[in-house]
């Protein structure tokens, strides 16, 4: 088995870092396939906290080199400050990071048209990062790409044609136009400590997996986001299911062996569109302060809800799940009954799964299950868990049809109870 995919199977801020950090210690290649700053890892080493949100998590260990797929959206200046912290910490030795020269630069117009339609009557609660933009551009095939940081003449020219196709948004809000030579100056400078890494990803991807190399590939965001398979619109603009994770690194269908969904024992979502399990008021209050559910990158506060089955089908679906982690099962300790949305009810029938339109008129349909007490972070195996809390993720299994290899029972990556091989 040589190629793992890692994908949120929810709405993301599943602690997919935590996973990707587990598995890393069994990864020759760890690669980011989508997305771009819109995620954050926070990661704590030696006490210190490191936030990152373009490299993959593994930045941090000394062994898998890292790479940046195709599918992904730089922001040049938040890459090249990660880069300077991996120096910093000597992670960056020769041959460590290869940056796709297929990747697009998120750059100054991106973050001010994102501000621009936040702003207006039908905000998304995006991440204001630029991705809807970058990505826009990149599909309208006028968008500028890590490799033109090459060649200034071109991105130059590039970044001229490009900025005057946002000229009509730009200048229909109010916006004043940016200054094509203050962004060139701004982000040619920029472009020293990246391009010495740039290269072609799929193609060292493909190489690796002949050597035998084992390849993580690591997801942003998560399944309900997904811009073909999530809640349209309110999602991202990226492919973040398990098909993007080819499409946006170049390896091939053919050559993933496993995929395992990443879930966290209820559910939460950052930014607008429908979540049919959300708790409001002091319950919902409750799972955010126990969870700890801000957001990484904007620091905004999660909304906070029940586990919802009829999303981790999906999500096992689309995806081809082999195996689930799942996470955060400690935030639950303490509640007499938990509350499962087993199905929806949509104009009077039972579904299983989300209906590709209409999520905001489903009515979830509970069963209610016995909770647990007491601190459950110590437990190494199934057996040190209470009899409910074993009962919950035997649900789960039966309910998605889908074993559960991963159970995390607290923030320590210590703090994992292994089931079964993830790569299996
Ligand atoms: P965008 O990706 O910034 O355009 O945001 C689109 C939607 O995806 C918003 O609802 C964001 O809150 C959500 N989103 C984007 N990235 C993440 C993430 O890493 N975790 C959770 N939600 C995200």
């Amino acid at each position: 088995m040589t190629a793992l995919v890692v994908v949120g199977a929810q709405w993301g801020d599943e602690g997919k870092g935590k996973v990707v950090d587990l598995l890393t210690a069994e990864a020759d290649e760890v690669v980011r396939f989508g997305g771009g700053a819109n995620a954050g890892h926070t990661l704590v080493v030696g006490g210190e906290k490191v936030v990152f949100h373009l490299v993959p998590s593994a930045a941090l260990h000394s062994r898998p080199r890292c790479l940046l797929g195709a599918g992904m959206v730089i922001d040049p200046k938040v890459l090249a400050k990660e880069l300077e912290v991996m120096s910093a910490r000597g992670l960056l030795p020769e041959g460590r990071m290869v940056i796709s020269e297929n990747a697009h630069l998120v750059l100054p117009q991106h973050f001010l048209v994102d501000g621009i339609r936040e702003a207006g009557p039908n905000p998304i609660g995006t991440t204001k990062r630029g991705i809807g933009p970058c990505y826009q551009d990149r599909a309208a095939r006028r968008g500028l790409r890590a490799g033109d940081l090459r060649d200034p003449d071109g991105f130059r020219a590039k970044l001229a044609d490009n900025l005057e196709g946002w000229r009509p948004v730009i200048e229909a809000a109010g916006a004043e136009m940016p200054d094509p030579e203050a962004i060139a100056a701004e982000y040619l400078a920029l472009a020293a400590p990246i391009v010495p890494w740039l290269g072609d990803v799929g193609d060292e991807l493909h190489r690796a997996r002949e050597a035998g190399r084992r390849i993580v590939l690591e997801g942003a965001q998560g399944t309900m986001l997904d811009i073909d398979h999530g809640t349209y619109p309110f999602v991202t603009s990226s492919s973040v299911t398990a098909g993007g994770a080819c499409t946006g690194s170049g390896l091939a269908p053919t050559h993933i062996d496993a995929v395992i969904g990443i879930s966290k024992a209820y559910t939460t979502r950052v930014g607008e569109g429908p979540f049919p399990t959300e708790l409001h008021g002091e319950q919902g209050e409750a799972l955010r302060r126990a969870g700890g559910e801000y957001g990484a990158t904007t620091g905004r506060p999660r909304r906070c809800g029940w586990l919802d089955l009829p999303v981790l089908r999906h999500a096992a679906r689309v995806n081809g799940l082999t195996s689930i982690a799942l996470t955060k099962l400690d935030v639950l300790s303490g509640q007499e009954t938990l509350e499962v949305c087993v199905a929806y009810e949509l104009d009077g029938v039972r579904r299983d799964t989300p209906p590709a339109i209409g999520l905001e008129r489903v009515k979830p349909i509970y069963e209610t299950v016995p909770g647990w007490s007491g601190d459950i972070t110590g437990a190494r195996s199934l057996d040190e868990l209470p009899a409910a809390a074993r009962d919950y993720v035997r649900m789960i299994e039966e309910a998605v049809s889908v074993p559960v290899s991963i159970l995390s029972v607290g923030a320590d990556r210590a703090e994992t109870i292994t089931l079964g091989d993830p790569w299996a």
